[in-house]
């Protein structure tokens, strides 16, 4: 039986698969068992922060691996104790808790959050409208989107959601009884769209009145992808709890939760707990890999990149205006609005030996390496126009 074969036999159906098996994988390409190579503006759904084969990254797994792979959290591990350092000294927070992934940080942050207002009389969580968290049930019930909530109710009580950057509504629902706002500074799931800088400033305005916790999910946005090392710092405020995911693990499962000082003792001995979460395997790459952005100084190439990018997809939206609807994003978090639902689009530049992503229907999400040059801009630059050109001719001017 071949792997479609077995997979579609096999395997529950909750993933439409692109049609590619993958043979291997190197720097910023994937190889296909056919041979073909993809240029990749998906990341792993910007996990692959570093691409792919750092050797770095390699051999402090093997080193791992050859000292131990699991002894659980009842013991000191120095490798997990190194990457909360890292992530604390990096990121100013006090404490780090490690889960295994991104929607199990969002659960772990939901404790926090209700023990912290359990002895204030606060129990109410509030998402944003078209917000993505994750799909454990409590995640779930901060998540916004109908394809992923439907037939799953009933969800946690007292879970509300504020429409996306209406500070109006913002300032209807939050009251002395909230004990949370979860925040997607820049939204990833929901079509890459930024919170405005009045909306966020009106959430630390609000939580100075009423007194509640922020909570930065930055579980796609984190760890240098929009050029700083979490992308609420683009708005110079100062979230109590951070979520981080995806590229943490260097590749693999890990998940965290930073805590600032004020919230830091909320989950004491027993409250939380997990039997895998902060793996010394999964830490050992996740160290290895922020060390090797900090060294290559990701922060600043991204954001050099992630201009480039935007410039040169902006040009084509000025070429292409019927079909590109609006270029947006930071760094290398980069969203395409087109004009149409853009699933097509996505096989189309699939064809081409381009990896990428649609999300919210019509925009095309890309999420590179951060390790991208400007030569592989270009090349997916020309990709897309050749793409483009399908559906759209070029404007007279
Ligand atoms: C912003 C955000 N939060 C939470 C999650 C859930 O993370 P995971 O898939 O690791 O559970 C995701 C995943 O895409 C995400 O983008």
């Amino acid at each position: 039986m071949d792997t479609k074969s077995r997979e579609s036999q096999y395997i529950l159906h909750t993933y439409k698969r692109l049609p590619i098996e993958i043979d291997h994988a190197d720097g910023v390409y994937i190889y296909a068992k056919d041979g073909k190579r993809y240029l990749d503006y998906l990341g792993g759904i910007a996990v692959n922060a570093l691409g792919y084969n750092n050797s770095r990254v390699k051999a402090a797994i093997m080193e791992q691996v050859n000292r131990y792979m699991h002894v659980s959290n009842l013991f000191y591990m120095d490798v997990q104790s190194e990457l909360a350092e890292t992530l604390c000294k990096l990121s100013g927070y006090s404490k780090l808790f490690l889960s295994n992934s991104g929607t199990e940080a969002i659960e772990g942050a939901i404790k926090l959050a209700r023990k912290w207002g359990s002895s204030r009389g606060k129990s109410g969580l509030l998402a944003l409208s078209n917000s993505f968290h994750g799909r454990t049930m409590g995640a779930l019930s901060l998540t916004d989107k109908p394809k992923y909530r439907n037939g799953f109710e009933p969800f946690l009580p007292e879970v509300g959601h504020v429409e996306f950057n209406n500070v109006e509504d913002l300032r209807s629902k939050v009251d002395s009884h909230t004990a949370a706002v979860f925040v997607e500074f820049l939204q990833g799931e929901g079509g890459v769209n930024l919170v405005t800088e009045e909306f966020a400033q009106e959430i630390f305005r609000l939580k100075r009145k009423h007194d509640f916790l922020v909570v930065a999910d930055e579980i796609q946005s984190g760890i240098y992808r929009t050029g700083k090392l979490f992308a609420f710092e683009h708005y110079g405020v100062r979230p109590d709890i951070v979520t981080m995911a995806k590229p943490i693990g260097g590749g693999l499962p890990l998940g965290g939760i930073l805590a600032d000082a004020g919230v830091e003792d909320v989950l004491g001995y027993g409250a939380h707990g997990t039997t895998f979460g902060g793996n010394p395997v999964a830490c050992a790459a996740g160290l290895a890999t922020l060390r090797e952005l900090v060294q290559k100084k990701s922060g600043e190439h991204v954001t050099e990149l992630g201009a480039y990018l935007r410039e040169k997809l902006q040009g084509l939206a000025g070429k292409y205006p019927g079909f590109i609807k609006d270029v947006r994003g930071l760094g290398l978090m980069v969203g395409v609005e087109c004009a149409t639902e853009c699933a097509e689009i996505v096989t189309k530049l699939l064809d081409k030996g381009i990896l990428a992503n649609c999300t919210n229907g019509n925009v095309i999400r890309l999420l590179p390496p951060l390790i991208i040059e400007e030569e592989h801009v270009d090349a997916f630059v020309a990709k897309f126009e050749e793409t483009i050109r399908d559906y759209a001719k070029p404007s007279a001017v």
